[in-house]
This record gives structure tokens, sequence and C-alpha cells, in this order.
């Protein structure tokens, strides 16, 4: 079974929730989940995924630093993700606050890794935005996000090496 990491950085809980939406839906769509706090993760755990998802409050329109810092970590690994399928979502406090520049900020690094992003033609289209707290709206953008993108790695990774 592919496996994907939801790692995120969150102080108030809102993009935690997310986070949590996300892994979930990952699990119903046949992937397996795991989910951290971007503390908890270093460069290295990286590689053991085939489908990597990042989730970050919007700070001054661009991601928080502890998701900054993991993905400047991650240099040390330049290359191997390559293929691998990548995500980003945030929360932000207004909604022309920045949300759409975080995650295509965070996209821009996953491309610079090699790895394939998805966008979606309705609905969010970089990846799921929250303002504030999540609502209900966001939660169904969080879970559509991971069924499109649990589909895309079942496809690139039906039997991953390792198994
Ligand atoms: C240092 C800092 C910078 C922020 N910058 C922005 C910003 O540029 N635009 C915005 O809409 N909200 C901004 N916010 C608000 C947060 O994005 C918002 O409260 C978010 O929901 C927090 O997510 P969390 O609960 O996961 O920590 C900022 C908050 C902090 C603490």
């Amino acid at each position: 079974m592919p496996r994907a990491l939801v790692c995120y950085y969150s102080r108030s809980g809102h993009t935690e929730h997310m986070a949590k939406a996300v892994a979930e839906a990952f699990k119903q769509a046949g992937l397996s989940a795991d989910l951290h706090k971007v503390e908890a993760v270093g460069p290295d755990d990286l590689l053991d995924y085939e489908c990597l998802v990042f989730g970050s409050p919007t700070y001054y329109g661009t991601m928080a630093w502890p998701v900054k810092k993991l993905l400047d970590e991650s240099v040390k690994h330049h290359g191997k993700l390559k293929g691998r399928v990548g995500g980003a979502f945030t929360s932000s406090g207004n909604l022309a606050g920045g949300n759409e520049t975080t995650v295509l900020d965070i996209l821009k690094a996953l491309l610079v890794h090699g790895m394939i992003v998805q966008g979606d033609p309705s609905g969010d289209h970089f990846g799921p935005a929250a303002v504030g707290r999540p609502d209900a709206r966001a939660l169904r953008s969080c879970q559509t996000y991971a069924r499109r993108l649990a589909a895309l790695t079942l496809r690139l990774f039906p039997e991953p090496e390792r198994e």
C-alpha cells in the first residue's frame, strides 16, 4: 500500500484540523497515512513516502518558518523525491490574506524537488485553504484533495518497490 505523509505546523489548531481531515481521507482512499507535526519530521523521514502533503498557517503571505526549515533541510535528499506526489494546504486569518501564495510557495519547493503536484479545475485550485478554523466547505476541500492525490498516487505507485 503506498504511504502518505501529512506533515503540518499549527499553533492554534486550525491547520491541524485540516491535516486530520486530509489524513483520514487518505486512509479511506486506500493509502496508509502518517500524520505528524512538522517538528517531529526530519528530512530523512521524507524518503519513506510516495505522497507528501504539507500544511501550514499563512504567515506574512507564506509558510510558517518550521515548514520552510524542513523544506530547506530536505536539500540533503535533493533529487530523491523526484516523481513522488506532493501537495499543500493552509489556514489564513483573512480571505485574501495570502493563503494561495502560501500554498503556491510550498508547491514551488516540491516542484523544485521534481515532485508531481495536481491542481483542481473547480474548488480550491492550488490546494485547500481555510479562513481561520476550517468550516464544512474547507473540510470538504481537504477530503476532495486527499481523494484526488490518493488516486494519483495509486496510479503512479500501484506496488511500491519496498513491499
Ligand atoms: C506570525 C503570524 C503571521 C500571520 N500572517 C498572516 C497573513 O499574512 N495573512 C493572514 O490572513 N493571516 C495571517 N496570520 C493568521 C493565521 O494565518 C491564522 O490565524 C491561522 O488560522 C492560524 O492557523 P493555526 O491555527 O493552524 O496556527 C498570521 C498569524 C501569525 C501568528
